[in-house]
């Protein structure tokens, strides 16, 4: 069954309780429907007082939103606030002010608790250490930290001072750091000596050691280490520094930096349809004010929540579900250093009994491999650990599959919890479409509704509206306030990508295929359009893939990366090779395989490895010379190639290429 046919025959329905629809913020779907229709009513209105209410602005905005170089849009530019005093200055002197911010657990099992007060201090103290390095107000300084207290405090100190920061994953390798580092031009590293995941030490330092002798990484001053483990790691004299060598001695008091509006609060780093990735610019007033917004409408926030959210800092579910709107929110959150299976894949049901977990957010990936790791192991179960502090669920990164959403359900959520099933990207910033805990009826494996104010649509190729029950493009017809503002260093990339002049020029593109079902209206995700893979809700370019395995110029002479459905991961990454030398079989291709998955893991990371690399003496190749990626996709899934070859200059090709090693 394919998917658009099963939503088709989906039709379990769960609607939220009568308890949690009378004490949801957004109680009941005619309230949802009343925001929707005042943000129709008056759009600007609408965005303006919610801006107003829920961001303190040093100084205050005149203007709403300014469209007069679409698609470069700005939101209440004329306004000054910053991002840090509106996640922690604003709780002082309230009852947050002594309320735990950050409960941290790291990969050993050790707890610390930090208040917002405790939290304030920290993150004030070194932005008084940035500032003493020369940092300054637009300064762009690159994170690659674990994922500890220390990385976000990190990104609040930048915040700050108003030095815009790019977090770079710590899966990614030298090569990725180096070529971002160049990119965004940074002043500075923050990283640590090592990180800890699942019992492992891993290096960190000495990749960003490695990644700034490539070269061309002159910008860089200064390299700040925090001392995660008692290990030594390299040091460069006057270039690095330690954590406790640049605060010593600061004090935890320091002003935050007004900022305007459009400020760039962060540059991330994602993957597209070309070789290069993109630096997905995001501005502090209209994204700070989603984080912000989206904590209590998706997540239905109350003081007493205990929130957790799974992702790492160095993706966008990190910066705003972590870094940010939690902290802007008030809340407490969990934040975990380490993996979901070390010391057994009951940690994250142990750590939600421990902790008192209420509201949880994780990927469909994690999901997945927890369900098999229960079923082969009941001491892991999720029923082993008292679950009864949860009354919310949420996922995010990829389409959930609805066994798995029927398993998160039962098992996780004792069929007591709604599931938001979130639908956003890098580009936006925040949550597009997604259920209201308290509102939406719930669908097994459909993100539902938009929220108010985001005018979500699927249309065809030209641009057009496309009925319910057809499969579409998925595209936001009016701008929000959380969307890229830009692709660093490239406005006309910007453009092209997510505003084409074949579609009219005015329609924000968001790379997926989608559906509406006949009965709601609900929106099922269909999958990426573009040549854009989600292995395990981690975005990968196919193109930057072939980059590198082609860079391997010794071996490869031609390659083209495909995605194949992958129970466990989503999507799995198939690459096929021609090599320069003879076509290996039995175990030299074996060797050979290995070889190539470790040269894209120094590449980008290991997240970019091949699952499967086949080798054959050409790929299908039109007579114009175009690979045909279609045939290439049927191979990677094993189905026999039904599609047309008849423009296919070397047909024969097509039997090699089915054969694995
Ligand atoms: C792509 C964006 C959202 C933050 C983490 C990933 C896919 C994301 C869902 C969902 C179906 C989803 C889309 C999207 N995606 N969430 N709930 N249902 N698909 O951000 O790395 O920018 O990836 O992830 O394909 O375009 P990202």
């Amino acid at each position: 069954m394919s998917a658009i046919e099963s939503v088709l025959v989906e039709n379990r329905v769960f609607p939220p309780s009568e308890a949690t629809v009378l004490a949801a913020r957004i109680s009941g779907m005619p309230a949802y429907e009343a925001m929707c229709a005042e943000a129709s009513r008056d759009f600007e209105g609408f965005w303006a007082g919610l801006a107003r209410n829920n961001l303190v602005w040093t100084k205050p905005f005149t203007r709403t939103l300014d469209e007069s170089n679409a698609p470069f849009f700005r939101w209440f530019d004329d306004g000054e606030l910053n991002a840090s005093a509106n996640c922690l200055d604003k709780h002082m002197g309230t009852p947050v002010e002594n309320k735990t911010a950050v409960i941290f657990e790291s990969d050993d099992g050790n707890v610390t608790r930090t208040t917002y007060r405790e939290l304030l201090g920290k993150v004030s103290q070194f932005a008084n250490a940035l500032k003493a390095e020369g940092i300054r107000k637009g300064d762009r300084v690159l994170i690659y930290m674990p994922m500890t207290l220390e990385g976000v405090v990190a990104m609040q100190a930048c915040a700050r001072i108003g030095a815009t920061h790019s977090v770079v994953f710590g899966g990614f390798s030298a090569k990725a750091l180096q070529e971002r580092i160049i990119d965004a031009g940074a002043v500075a590293v923050i990283t640590a000596n090592y990180q800890m995941r699942g019992g492992r030490e891993l290096p960190l330092k000495a990749i960003v050691d490695e990644g700034l002798a490539m070269g061309g990484c002159e910008s860089i001053r200064t390299v700040f280490v925090y001392q995660r483990t008692p290990t030594a790691c390299n040091m460069v004299a006057g270039r690095d520094k330690t954590f406790t060598e640049v605060l010593a001695g600061k004090s935890s008091e320091c002003a935050a930096e007004p900022v305007g509006a459009e400020h760039p609060l962060f540059v991330l780093y994602t993957s597209g349809s070309t070789g290069k990735p993109k630096g997905v610019q995001h501005s502090t007033g209209g994204y700070l004010l989603w984080a912000r917004l989206t904590m209590d409408w998706t997540f239905d926030l109350q003081p007493s929540d205990v929130f957790w959210c799974t992702a790492d800092i160095g993706w966008i579910t990190g910066h705003t579900y972590v870094a940010y709107g939690p902290l802007a929110a008030g809340a407490t959150q969990i934040i975990f250093e380490g993996i979901p299976t070390y010391p057994n894949a009951g940690r994250f049901w142990q750590m939600i009994e421990r902790h008192q977990c209420t509201i949880f957010y994780t990927a469909p990936t994690a999901i997945r491999s927890l369900i098999k790791a229960a079923e082969g192991d009941p001491k892991v179960h999720p029923d082993r650990s008292n679950l009864k502090t949860l009354r919310i669920l949420g996922s995010v990164g990829e389409p959930i599959n609805p066994e798995a959403w029927m398993w998160y359900y039962k098992n996780v959520g004792g069929e007591r919890c709604p599931i938001v099933d979130t639908f956003w990207q890098t580009e936006t910033g925040g949550h597009m479409i997604t259920p209201l805990p308290g509102a939406t009826p719930l669908v097994p494996g459909s993100c539902t509704l938009p929220l108010p104010g985001i005018m979500a649509a699927i249309v065809d190729e030209a641009g057009h509206d496309i009925p319910n029950g057809t499969g579409g493009i998925l595209v936001v017809k009016r701008p929000w306030p959380s969307m890229i503002r830009t692709i660093w260093n490239d406005p006309e990339r910007f453009k092209k990508s997510y505003f084409p002049e074949e579609m009219g020029g005015r329609l924000y593109l968001a790379g997926d295929g989608a559906v509406r079902s006949a009965d709601r209206g609900y929106f099922r995700i269909t999958g990426r359009i573009d040549d854009v893979l989600n292995v395990s809700g981690h975005r990968l370019g196919t193109m930057e893939i072939e980059s590198a395995l082609v860079s391997h110029t010794a071996l490869v002479a031609e390659a083209a990366v495909v995605g194949r459905p992958d129970d466990l991961t989503g999507e799995a990454v198939c690459a096929f090779v021609v090599l320069k030398g003879q076509r290996p079989t039995g175990d030299a291709a074996k060797a050979m395989a290995k070889e190539l998955r470790d040269w894209v893991a120094k590449e980008i990371g290991p997240i970019a490895k091949p699952k499967e690399i086949r080798f054959a003496e050409n790929l299908p190749k039109t007579r114009s010379g175009k690979i045909m990626r279609r045939l290439l996709r049927s191979i990677a899934k094993g189905e026999t190639v039904t599609q047309d070859t008849s423009t296919l200059e070397n047909p024969a090709i097509l039997d090699q290429l089915g054969q694995a090693w």
